[in-house]
């Protein structure tokens, strides 16, 4: 069955050695400090401002065999609350906010220029790093997405539903105001649908190979690499 991109960028990282930025964790960690610090999610411009405040650091996660970055917010890590129901169900509202994007796409592009790194989320391609050396938009169609969270989640919840969420959400995010889902003219657009996740970081890794050909043994001279994807 088809695998999300974070699981895809993961493998992909671990195969190349390379560090695994899912940028999602930033707009997650954002809600996380908002609605800990009691600021209502739809107050945009008090959002942002908090935001700005804030200070965001990224290390190497915590276990050291993970590819994956931990977050901190003004010292505290946010990493284990991350998938909290609360920042959930707050983080489309936090991602919808301009000023909110504008601050994190700059904390992304420092990040990304620190080396070779799988950036994953759905602006990388346009939006973050326009010139990232390959970018790969992952795709898979909504009867296998909706399939895909409905284990995800792990709640008993019908595909039938969750198969309409996605159509719903696939509708707001294509029609969203900032950083509507747009894939990048250059991105090379590799369907999941009917592939195992072995055989998507295949394809993947042959897509990255084929386009940088400096990478020899694992090493690359170029930084960044971009896959972004729907969800
Ligand atoms: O990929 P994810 O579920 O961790 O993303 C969390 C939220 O952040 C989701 O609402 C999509 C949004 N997001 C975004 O708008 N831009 C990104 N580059 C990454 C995530």
């Amino acid at each position: 069955m088809a695998s999300g991109k974070t699981t895809v960028g993961r493998e992909l990282a671990n195969r190349l050695g390379w560090r695994l930025f899912d940028t999602g964790i930033m707009y997650r960690a954002a809600t996380w400090q908002a609605q800990r610090r009691g600021v209502h999610l739809d107050e945009e411009e008090t959002v942002t401002e908090l935001i700005r405040d804030s200070e965001f650091t990224l290390l190497p996660a915590a276990s050291g065999e993970s590819v994956e970055l931990d977050v901190y917010v003004d010292g505290d890590n946010a990493t284990p609350h991350l998938r909290d129901t609360a920042v959930e169900s707050g983080v489309p509202t936090v991602a919808a906010i301009a000023g909110v994007r504008t601050l994190m796409v700059e904390i992304q592009q420092a990040q990304a220029a620190e080396g070779c790194m799988v950036v994953v989320g759905r602006d990388i391609g346009t939006v973050v790093l326009p010139d990232a050396p390959v970018k790969i938009f992952l795709d898979a169609s909504q009867e296998v997405r909706a399939r895909r969270r409905a284990a995800e989640q792990q709640n008993g919840a019908d595909e039938a539903s969750v198969l309409r969420a996605t159509q719903r959400r696939d509708a707001r995010d294509s029609g969203r105001r900032t950083s509507p889902l747009v894939v990048a003219a250059d991105a090379v657009f590799l369907d999941t649908s009917e592939l195992s996740l072995d055989q998507s970081v295949d394809a993947a890794e042959a897509i990255i190979r084929e386009r940088m050909p400096e990478l020899v043994d694992g090493i690359a001279r170029s930084a960044g690499i971009a896959t972004s994807e729907e969800g």
